[in-house]
């Protein structure tokens, strides 16, 4: 499939977009300082908290965020385990069934996977790996490509 190109410049802060490439759905998360300080926060309750487990994260993605910056988070929207797709939840503190220290992140419907917003799986959950992040780079500050 062809690269896709996304603004990136008219994503809300706190909310995301989702676009198409090679048919699957890729999200573009915009964080907000608070959800990207919240990050911090999981590692000990998540499965691969630096993820190192080879073939989810590219070399430049190999950061506490997964992430060419900080404050974009790019993932293909497909849960690890068998293919479902996770939905969003932002709020913090409870949502997604998890405890009190829930940052926000995506709840798989199909078997109860979670992920915080980086897309890293929580510690005992179906899916082995965290959520993979495509290749992509930056055009300009508001503009990225995908693929
Ligand atoms: Fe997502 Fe099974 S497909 S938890």
């Amino acid at each position: 499939g062809a690269p896709v190109e996304v603004d990136i410049g008219d994503i809300p802060v706190g909310t995301m977009k989702t676009v198409e490439w090679r048919g699957k759905p890729v999200w573009i998360i915009h964080r907000s300082p608070e959800q990207i300080a919240g990050l911090k926060t999981q590692d000990a309750l998540l499965a691969d908290p630096q993820s190192k487990r080879p073939g989810f994260t590219p070399k430049y993605a190999e950061n506490e965020g997964r992430s060419r910056k900080p404050e974009i988070f790019v993932c293909v929207g497909i849960c690890t385990h068998l293919g479902c797709s996770p939905t969003s939840h932002f709020e913090t503190g409870g949502g997604g069934g998890m405890g009190a220290s829930w940052q926000g992140g995506f709840l798989c419907p199909c078997h109860g996977s979670t992920f915080d917003l980086a897309g890293r799986v929580y510690k005992n959950k179906p899916a082995p790996d965290n959520l993979e992040v495509p290749p992509y780079q930056y055009l300009t500050d508001s503009r990225i490509i995908v693929g």
